[in-house]
């Protein structure tokens, strides 16, 4: 059955689907390298804002099938549904929860009633305390326990509690204006519950000058708690180690000094020992992965920055959440990036048949762009449930999502991205550089030749090399291995800078691209059921590894391939 309406309906039983099918079909036929011949072509398949230039022109799309694409989001419904969401609509219907992240960035003369309370006010409540702290701390009126200035900040997070807040302060700290703003102070991550991670977030700092920022939303997170706890154990220590004399006063004030969290759970924060005063709290309506826009980001990176410049980050993603509320019609949605971005990841994905996507970002600066993309992305689309009939769909959602920056990927994986499988590529770069560098001897400066790489390499996965004349002089038994036969899509983003408003504008264009494919999905791109099967697990082995031994009723929660590995690690540990 094929029906116009695709609300409560299968994507396969939709017309305009199929039409987009046929299209893509057609469009087969054309090599990519043809597409690109045609000037009228490219100027159309493009978006230029006042920050950025978006390029679509090397996807397999013509002016045909972007209409249809258009229609498609028409029949989903997709302004209404972002709609829904900017209103506090609970879309999140797994977890009965509203989905209300853009409310972060509003601005202070912005309302938004939620049972009865405004919640923007809220939001600016918690960020007046961010930056009161904050500038306290930069300033030195608010030190560690001997009264040092506090200069080390260890952010302990996991999940959406650490990945944003670590690609935004990447993409900061090499910035001329905020390295100034960042001189002498330094901001560490500790994650992941390896010791590694813990050994190397402590090394070298001097614990009297570090604060420990605990940031989980549910403050119940394993490896978070054990990180926590640790931290807290080892800046216990080293004081006793140098003050041996230390009484519960002095304990008391080195925690309440040198701890603070961001929670939404502030039983559990209590629980762990921090005062009230000093735990920022935010919303259940905000996401994990959602969350770097509230005291989960303020807080760390206005440590390291300064308040104001967390306050640009915001601006840049308000920017974006307005380019969606202005945008009333089919042709609005054209011009809307990441709308745009999301009919062209369906297109990829669900018509072509492109299981991967790789973010290749052209900037070290970008370098934690894909981890988080990682998580937004495949987080929120990894489903397979619609949420409209709450039955399994027939068809596969979120793309697999990878990535590395250029130009350390070429000398990676581009091979496979050449000559071996089909990916989506998303090229992202900025032409002002952050910093640059170039002796006398050398033809381009290092930004330039980075972006040699930025220009040449869309065009090689689509143009590829392989007519006759271009295989000339190659022996015949290399031909075929040097080959590119082209046709590789990918998309392009220019930013002017990278600045804290574009990082802020890059980052909620994805968080909206990622929401604009899971509406299409027909999925609930705000939960995350599927993470807790594997942590429930763990506990069972947990109590396995805590005695020591194998063999005893626990052991017969397990098969034997997980013994043998089991058995394997207890005898090989020491
Ligand atoms: O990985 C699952 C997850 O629930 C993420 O969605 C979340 O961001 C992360 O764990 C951390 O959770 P919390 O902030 O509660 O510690």
């Amino acid at each position: 059955m094929q029906t116009d309406n695709l609300q409560n309906t299968d994507l396969n039983e939709s017309k305009t689907v199929l039409q987009l099918r046929e299209k893509s079909s057609e469009l087969s036929q054309i090599h990519l390298r043809e597409l690109l011949s045609n000037p009228e072509r490219n100027r159309i398949l493009s978006i230029l804002t006042d920050s950025l230039l978006f390029d679509y022109s090397h996807e397999k799309l013509d002016s045909e099938a972007v209409s249809l694409l258009l229609k498609l989001a028409e029949e989903k419904e997709l302004l209404k549904k972002f709609n829904a969401m900017f209103k506090g609509d609970k879309i999140n219907s797994t977890e009965k929860r509203r989905v209300l992240h853009r409310a972060l960035r509003m601005s202070r003369d912005e309302s938004l009633t939620i049972d009865g309370q405004d919640i923007v006010k809220d939001v600016h409540a918690v960020l007046d305390r961010v930056k009161q702290f904050s500038s306290d701390v930069r300033e030195g009126k608010r030190t560690g326990h001997t009264g040092k200035k506090l200069s080390t900040f260890i952010s302990i997070g996991i999940g959406g509690s650490y990945l944003a807040g670590d690609f935004v302060y990447n993409s900061l700290k090499s910035h001329q204006t905020y390295e100034k703003l960042s001189e002498g102070l330094e901001l560490k991550f500790l994650a992941n519950v390896c010791p590694i991670d813990f050994s190397r977030a402590v090394k070298a700092i001097d614990f009297e000058q570090t604060l420990f920022i605990v940031i989980s939303k549910t403050f119940t997170t394993a490896e978070t708690m054990l990180n926590a706890r640790n931290c807290k154990q080892w800046l216990l220590d080293r004081y006793r180690e140098k003050y041996p004399n230390l009484s519960d006063k002095d304990i008391e004030s080195i925690i309440s000094k040198q701890f603070v969290a961001v929670s939404t759970n502030i039983a559990e924060t209590d629980r762990f020992g921090i005062d009230k005063e000093n735990v920022f709290g935010f919303w259940d309506w905000v996401g994990g992965r959602y969350s770097v826009w509230s005291a989960v980001g303020a807080l760390p990176l206005s440590l390291a920055f300064g308040f104001e410049v967390f306050q640009e980050f915001l601006s840049g993603g308000r920017s974006i959440d307005e380019t969606i509320v202005n945008c009333k019609s089919t042709n609005g949605i054209k011009e809307n990036i990441p709308i745009m971005m999301g009919l062209i990841g369906f297109w990829n994905t669900f018509i072509c048949g492109k299981s991967t996507r790789v973010i290749l970002p052209y900037s070290q600066a970008l370098c934690k762009f894909p981890n988080h993309v990682q998580q937004l992305d495949m987080e929120s689309n990894g489903k397979s449930v619609s949420i409209t009939s709450n039955k399994f769909v027939d068809y596969q959602c979120g793309p697999v999502v990878f990535g590395e920056p250029g130009t350390n990927g070429q000398h990676s994986f581009y091979q496979l991205i050449h000559q071996g499988r089909s990916l989506s590529c998303e090229f992202i770069g900025h032409a002002k550089p952050q910093f640059d560098l170039k002796y006398n001897n050398e033809i381009v400066s290092n930004h330039d030749e980075l972006m040699s790489n930025f220009f040449a390499q869309p065009d090689a996965l689509a143009n590829g090399k392989y007519t006759e004349e271009e295989l000339q002089g190659i022996p015949p038994e290399l031909a075929q291995h040097k080959t590119f036969k082209g046709n590789n899509t990918s998309f392009s983003i220019l930013l002017k800078e990278l600045n804290a408003f574009t990082t802020g504008q890059l980052l909620a264009i994805y968080e909206h691209r990622v929401a604009t494919e899971g509406f299409i999905y027909d999925i609930n791109s705000f939960d995350q059921w599927g993470v807790e099967l594997g942590k429930v697990l763990a506990n069972d082995v947990r109590k396995v590894l805590a005695k020591n031994v194998l063999g005893d009723e626990e052991t017969k929660k397990f098969n034997s391939a997980t013994l043998n590995l089991m058995n394997f690690f207890t005898e090989n540990k020491k």
